[in-house]
């Protein structure tokens, strides 16, 4: 049988159509993920997805790292995002009173959103910034931890950007008292702002020329303790290089979405080391 196999390798248009069979095997899945989505899905971009088990495993670890906290603290926090039934519930009647509502599913999902959940429990922000507010997931998961930090003593507020007055529909109830929406360009926005950033995560416009010059803007506002996250680092190594010139560490996580064709974002993550 062996030796059939090797003569069968020797002839080269089999070999060919066996190492094309053997490439197209890591793919093929994704096509019939691609298939099903189109039905079950009404999404049609800001695609949302759980990440698997270990890659939530990876994750809870690369924080820890960054924070220096236990990897027991963080899967904690992560766990308690993803128990959050009034936060559910919250943006699921947000998206049924939204006009937005044939584009988005009933099924909240996070996604790497579980990490700027617990960074923000880590470290205990006083000062929030996500640029790009979309539906709001990330504006309500960062408000939700810090009325978790509330709770515990630690007073924490979250400012979101956005281009499209629209925008932020998730951010309501309870939520809203902790957050608030600047409408309006980006950079623009943050070239007003003057309190020192603990927490910023860069989401807007994803050219990375912009990127970069949204971490010029809030430079003079950022301390050692200061963390930024980077939603565009899958794309671009604007956050690489931002941190490589300001001395600061620069690590990059990337995720692995459950069941789904896209092959996932990531977050780049700058800090100092010291918090
Ligand atoms: C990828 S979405 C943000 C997703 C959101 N962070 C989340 O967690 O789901 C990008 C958002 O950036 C906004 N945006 C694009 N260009 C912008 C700009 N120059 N200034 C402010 N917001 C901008 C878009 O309107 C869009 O809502």
């Amino acid at each position: 049988m062996r030796k059939i196999l090797r003569l069968l390798k020797n002839i080269y248009v089999l070999n060919f159509l066996r190492r094309l069979y053997l490439a197209s095997k890591y793919f093929n899945r994704k096509y019939f993920q691609i298939i099903k989505w189109g039905f079950s899905s009404k999404e049609d971009t800001n695609f949302t997805y759980h990440l698997t088990q270990d890659n939530i495993k990876y994750l809870a670890h690369t924080i820890a790292v960054v924070t220096n906290m236990d990897y027991s603290e963080i899967i904690k926090y992560i766990e308690e995002l993803q128990s959050d039934e009034i936060l559910k519930e919250t943006i699921l009647t947000a998206i049924d009173n939204s006009t937005e509502k044939k584009f988005a599913d009933k099924e909240v999902r996070f996604g790497r959103r579980i990490g700027w959940y617990a960074f923000a429990r880590a470290i205990k922000p006083k000062i929030i910034i996500e640029t790009g507010v979309d539906k709001g997931l990330g504006s309500v998961v960062l408000c939700a931890a810090l009325l978790r930090n509330k709770k515990e003593g630690f007073k924490g507020k979250y400012y979101g950007t956005d281009i499209n007055p629209k925008a932020g529909y998730f951010l309501s109830g309870k939520y809203k008292k902790t957050g608030e929406i600047l409408y309006g360009d980006s950079i623009k926005s943050l070239s007003k702002f003057s309190e020192k950033i603990d927490l910023f995560i860069n989401d807007s416009d994803h050219s990375s020329e912009y990127e970069y010059q949204e971490y010029l803007t809030i430079k003079p506002l950022i301390t050692d303790n200061s963390i930024i996250l980077g939603d565009n680092s899958h794309c671009t190594s604007k956050l690489a290089d931002f941190s490589h010139e300001t001395d600061r560490n620069f690590i990059y996580f990337q995720e692995t979405p459950l069941n789904h064709w896209y092959p996932g974002a990531g977050i780049g993550i700058s800090y100092k080391g010291n918090t």
